[in-house]
């Protein structure tokens, strides 16, 4: 706070007497020589299933273990007044209906107290007063059989905070749905479930979901978590992972056309994240799928983002069992890839177009690119690889195909996939760096020298990772995000090679997290994003369309002084858009000629991410401790004059005629 005011003071003499307080560094940036486009793709988001973030998560479903098929049948479930004669027995009818086999059967004798179940819902359940929820079960009853459910929501001294009832009276399987209103808003509600009268009643996919999901889609996506990610303007979304499309074991690798259709009939499997760290298991975790392939291409629609699936080559994660298909049987994984282009794009008539247009979308989702493999790495990956991309681009010329390069960014393993892919004419290849913020300072320069004629780059997971101590959410640092900022100036400088690049992981749950940092968290009510969140946003809704030459003494500006920049020009706002980062702890000035304009406007606009503390971060407590502060910014002549700020990131924008 000291340095901070100091500062201020010396900003202000300087103003005060006319002259620049500081040593002023020239920067020169040239207007009138674009040197590539940035691609509309430039800065997109990474959507893996960890943390909580579909089921728990985005997917806005309360009921967890809605149908029974948790490897224990009662996770989340709790008998309330069990007695001997009443009570759940589950039954498995996987003869006829294997993705979705068991159900429970509720049994109250005659004169039996009351009896039911309650679920916890992910670490509890988020519920908003006035919000009207939608109450849904499949279920069947005999005639002679008068079970009345009751439905509560009660927050966690058991007070009701809605309520409704319903008797399902169908003899055969059907979905029932009744809605109420929540009278209270609580973060940690559960919903009770009394079963009144006697019978015997068959229950499966009890859900409850929020009448306010994105767009108002029933059984839908939750609003605000949408939200941030709209406001990030994504230029693509990268689904549905990460490691989850590899599996620990073959057996559990994403499999895309077993998340489509009816939400019943979507098999439910662990998710690899459920176990994967000792210090942080996650028993409950599993995938529903409730969030499948239609609804990621649909999540893409609605924020003009281009849909980016990573498929399976056949190689389970090399981290855990490394299991691999033999290359005579790669067959249904390919076929699962060419299906998958006829899903998004096929025609009504084809076999998968049909299933989407059924899904409610008749008009193609204008695939134009997929991943093969998530972070594979070794020959074994290069041999899967090459059978994939043939068969791809025979039958799908036009469909961009996205390589691995591992999971690490330098290396042996990375030296040879490089040198492998580029004999190969790789499209596009993913590469993936999670390291301290001193290697992001020390690779602004990593594309500068990239060959221009070869293969582009998806910078498909990235995020630094500084110190580690204090609460979860701390660890997305200011530090953190400076230095992110200050690699992405060397991305943006490099926008003829790197054309997508995404932070990952993105979401996570305070109380339902494997790993940090991450983008955005998130509790059961509310959502935030954090210091990274912003300088993604900064560079997304800045991204302009063309790259110009920022130069300070005729070289690129990575690091000199710990100042880095870029530059763009935006053709469609007639903007000249400058990003500068000080990652240094003092004060820099700046002089920055515009060379090659005809005319400016007065009015700049100038952003700044700022502060002293490089531990600074955002919390579900304190969302909002270090945003983005926008001003107008006077420009005067053909220069822009700035004082950069200590640890800043500073966007200048100014329209040119
Ligand atoms: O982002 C978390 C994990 O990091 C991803 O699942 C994997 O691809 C990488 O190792």
């Amino acid at each position: 706070m000291r340095s901070q005011s100091i500062f201020k003071l010396i900003v202000l003499l300087g103003l005060l007497s006319g002259i620049n307080a500081f040593s002023q560094i020239q920067i020169h940036v040239n207007t009138s020589k674009p040197v590539a486009p940035v691609q509309p793709t430039m800065w997109g988001i990474f959507f893996e299933d960890i943390n909580l973030a579909a089921d728990g998560g985005i997917y806005a479903e309360l009921v967890k273990n809605r149908s029974f098929e948790f490897f224990q049948p009662l996770m989340g479930w709790k008998i309330m007044k069990p007695d001997t004669t009443t009570g759940v027995t589950i039954l498995n009818r996987s003869e006829t209906n294997p993705d979705n086999p068991r159900f429970a059967r509720i049994s109250v004798a005659s004169g039996e107290p009351s009896f039911g179940l309650s679920n916890e819902g992910f670490r509890g359940m988020g519920i908003k007063k006035g919000v009207t929820y939608h109450f849904s079960v499949f279920a069947k009853q005999k005639a002679d059989s008068k079970l009345r459910m009751r439905i509560e929501l009660v927050n966690p001294p058991g007070e009701v905070i809605g309520s409704t009832s319903m008797v399902p009276q169908s003899e055969s399987w059907k979905r029932c749905e009744v809605s109420f209103s929540a009278t209270a808003t609580e973060q940690k509600a559960r919903l009770n479930i009394w079963f009144e009268g006697e019978g015997s009643l068959d229950l499966d996919m009890i859900s409850l979901f929020p009448d306010d999901t994105w767009k108002n889609r029933p059984g839908g996506l939750r609003a605000d978590l949408v939200q941030l990610l709209a406001d990030l303007k994504p230029g693509f979304i990268r689904f549905p992972g990460g490691c989850v499309v590899e599996g620990r074991e073959l057996e559990t690798r994403y499999q895309w056309k077993k998340t489509i259709g009816n939400t019943e009939d979507r098999k439910l499997i662990v998710n690899r994240w459920n176990t994967e760290f000792k210090r942080r298991e996650t028993p409950d975790y599993f995938q529903s799928f409730g969030l499948g392939f239609y609804e990621y291409f649909q999540l893409s629609e609605d924020l003009i983002a281009e849909p980016l699936p990573i498929l399976s080559c056949g190689m389970a994660c090399q981290y855990n069992t490394a299991e691999l298909v033999p290359l005579d049987q790669l067959d249904p994984y390919i076929q699962d890839a060419l299906d998958l282009v006829e899903f998004a794009n096929g025609t009504s008539d084809s076999k998968w177009g049909k299933i989407r247009t059924q899904m409610g979308h008749p008009e193609p989702f204008n695939l134009k690119m997929i991943g093969v493999g998530n972070e594979q790495w070794g020959n074994q990956y290069i041999e899967r690889y090459k059978i994939f991309a043939k068969a791809i681009a025979e039958k799908y010329p036009s469909i961009k195909i996205i390589s691995s390069a591992g999971p690490a960014p330098n290396g042996t393993n990375f030296d040879y996939a490089s040198s492998e892919l580029k004999k190969l004419n790789a499209q596009i290849v993913d590469e993936h760096y999670y390291s301290k913020p001193e290697w992001f300072l020390e690779n602004a320069t990593r594309y500068d020298n990239y060959d221009r004629n070869s293969y582009k780059i998806f910078a498909g997971e990235y995020a630094a990772h500084g110190a580690k101590t204090g609460i979860p959410e701390s660890h997305n640092h200011w530090k953190c995000a400076l230095s992110e900022a200050a690699f992405m100036t060397g991305l943006e400088r490099n926008a003829a090679v790197v054309q997508l690049c995404s932070y990952a992981p993105l979401f996570a749950h305070v109380d339902g997290w494997q790993w940090t940092p991450d983008l955005i968290w998130f509790d059961n009510l509310r959502s935030y994003g954090t210091v990274n969140y912003f300088v993604q946003k900064l560079f997304s809704n800045n991204k302009g369309t063309e790259v110009l030459p920022m130069l300070r003494a005729n070289k690129p500006m990575t690091g000199q002084d710990g100042l880095y920049g870029s530059a763009t020009y935006d053709q469609n706002s007639h903007e000249i858009i400058l990003k500068l980062v000080n990652s240094k702890g003092e004060p820099q000035s700046v002089n920055v000629a515009l060379d090659g304009t005809s005319k400016l406007s007065r009015n700049g606009t100038i952003i700044t991410l700022q502060s002293d503390d490089l531990t600074t971060f955002n919390s579900i407590e304190h969302p909002t401790v270090l945003t983005p502060v926008e001003n107008k910014l006077i420009i005067k002549g053909k220069t822009v004059d700035q004082v950069l700020a200590p640890y800043s990131f500073t966007v200048i924008k100014i329209k040119q005629y």
